[in-house]
């Protein structure tokens, strides 16, 4: 098939289709915004890079945290999830949009049971659903399916449901630009397909729900495809984006000598059920830390197990361990971390298992309104590439799964109306991307300098030395490839990450510097925001700008 490529390094599309939403991800958000679009008498397409099935969301373990009516510890409430949530949010969280998400919680799985979801009962004979505790969690209130498999019956149902209703969904093809009006309004995406043959989806209304950006690093808990695409095309679309810094670190993936990419999860819940964090000397690592101890916030377990391994005797560990030995029926509660434990030689429940910490879920993303509208008319947002404000500075645990089934509603709601009510702009007026080059930096020096020095413990020096292998590394590379649009967003979002981290003269939530050990409220107690500036670079911009996103 002829692909001509012009002077600027843009390609002819091949071809050109329409929709009135397209959405970028096969995620929880995406899916369950494409259903509802669709249930409200919108033509959908879903653009996916890999299989349909291959969202992050698949990879969620530990469950739903979700408070319901009548199934709830006595003392529990929505109001007492939404607390936990600020709380582990470290001061930048909306209140709001906290207590909103949070409050359509039970709705939102009563939708997804009836969709077909099934989650783990408490016993053999109730109704009732089995209930665990996560870090951060005063109760217990986090639901799960298949033991430890909660995002994999999500995808499932959702996959099905899609399937069943017929939704279009496009496979392997990854979207590269928005197509934009001349006043900046979006209206299209184009997308080049594995062999880089382009295309251009041309729609009123595009959804980025691509996930995160967990393979900046070089361990993560995400898989392949977690490489910030979708932060990347809102930011080059003219969206402002925020809490870039705040980058979670899983406390426990299984800890593999020299591993890289997606390391396997070991899900918090194993905590929540007892299970205990000791060092290789079996002293217990979070005591004293924390008044929750194993189970404090995310960010809390991280860094001080960070700091174990630095402080440990004979120099630097580069693991620590879960002791799980004392839970009963483990291969049968938790398969999921049972098989990948079995499968490198560990039995959890005869020895401790091996855990490092390792990137797991970005807590900012695309500025967006509880309605997933962001600064950019047309371009919505939803899941984890968003920042709704429902996380702050570090995310509580299975809030992820909630977020995107609440917000994957609402945003489906938003585009209708919007559409409705003539808000958006004619997708005719679309105008194709003049240049199709982006700045590309090595993967492999980029996740090594990530992970050296933009991981847990950031400081100064260490933040400018990842600028300079940035700047000095980078080539003007024609977008062609899923490699190269996937290298180009982690370039991009590395050095947005950078330029925010650094500015932070704080530690707070997952942001922790070395250099600034303490939380500066004085200071510090607002979010950053981020655009590109007209050569491309990321640039911090005044809050003020975005007070209409809502
Ligand atoms: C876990 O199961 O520990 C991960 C759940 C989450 O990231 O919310």
């Amino acid at each position: 098939m002829s692909d001509p490529v012009n002077v600027y390094g843009t390609k002819t599309p091949v071809w050109d289709a329409r929709a009135d939403l397209v959405v970028i991800g096969s995620g929880v958000a995406g899916l369950t915004a494409a259903l509802h679009a669709q249930e409200l008498g919108l033509q959908v397409l879903v653009v996916t890079k890999a299989a349909v099935e291959d969202g992050n969301t698949r990879w969620a373990q530990g469950g739903v945290a979700v408070v319901m009516d009548g199934e709830h510890d006595d003392d529990d409430s929505v109001a007492k999830h939404a607390e936990d949530t600020l709380t582990a949010g470290a001061g930048l969280c909306d209140e709001d949009a906290v207590r909103l998400i949070i409050g359509g919680g039970p709705a939102a799985v009563a939708r997804l049971r009836d969709r077909g979801a099934r989650f783990d009962a408490a016993d053999a004979d109730s109704a009732e659903l089995a209930r665990t505790r996560e870090g951060g969690h005063s109760a217990f209130r986090v639901i799960h399916a298949g033991g430890d498999a909660t995002g994999a019956e999500v995808e499932r149902t959702l996959v099905a449901r899609t399937a069943d209703r017929r939704v279009p969904v496009l496979e392997r093809h990854i979207a590269v630009d928005a197509l934009r009006t001349p006043l900046g309004e979006v209206v299209g995406v184009t997308v080049l397909d594995s062999s880089g043959v382009l295309g251009v989806v041309r729609a009123p209304a595009v959804l980025l729900a691509s996930g995160g950006v967990g393979q900046l690093y070089q361990a993560t808990s995400n898989p392949e495809i977690a490489t910030g695409d979708g932060l990347a095309l809102a930011l080059r679309a003219g969206a402002l984006a925020a809490d870039v810094e705040f980058v979670q670190f899983h406390p426990t993936v299984l800890f593999t000598p020299g591993a890289r990419g997606r390391c396997p999860l070991v899900t918090e819940a194993i905590r929540g059920e007892g299970a205990t964090l000791i060092d290789a000397t079996g002293a217990p690592v979070m005591r004293g830390v924390h008044p929750l101890g194993d189970l404090a916030p995310r960010d809390v377990v991280s860094a001080a197990i960070t700091r174990r391994m630095t402080l440990a005797p004979g120099g630097v560990d580069d693991h620590v361990f879960l002791d799980a030995t004392g839970i009963p029926g483990f291969a049968k509660r938790f398969p999921t971390v049972h098989a990948a434990c079995v499968a490198v030689g560990v039995d959890p429940a005869g020895e401790p298992i091996p855990v490092t910490p390792a990137a797991h879920f970005a807590c900012g993303g695309v500025v967006t309104s509880v309605d997933g509208r962001s600064s950019v008319r047309g371009l919505y947002a939803a899941g984890e590439v968003a920042k709704t404000g429902l996380h702050g500075a570090n995310r509580l645990a299975s809030n992820s799964l909630l977020e995107g089934l609440v917000v994957g509603q609402r945003v489906a709601e938003a585009v209708a109306a919007d559409l409705a009510a003539g808000l958006l702009a004619n997708p005719k007026f679309g105008v194709l991307p003049s240049v199709m080059t982006a700045p590309v930096a090595e993967r492999d020096s980029l996740q090594r300098v990530m992970s050296r020095y933009g991981a847990i413990g950031r400081d100064t020096d260490g933040l400018a030395v990842i600028s300079s292998v940035l700047d000095l590394s980078t080539l003007d590379t024609p977008l062609w490839t899923h490699e190269a649009v996937e290298d180009a967003a982690l370039t991009l979002v590395a050095q947005a990450l950078v330029t925010a981290a650094a500015r932070r003269t704080e530690s707070r939530g997952c942001h922790v510097r070395s250099d600034f050990p303490d939380r500066d409220d004085a200071a510090w107690s607002h979010s950053q925001l981020i655009r590109l500036s007209p050569s491309g670079h990321p640039v911090l911009t005044d809050p003020i700008l975005v007070e209409d996103v809502a």
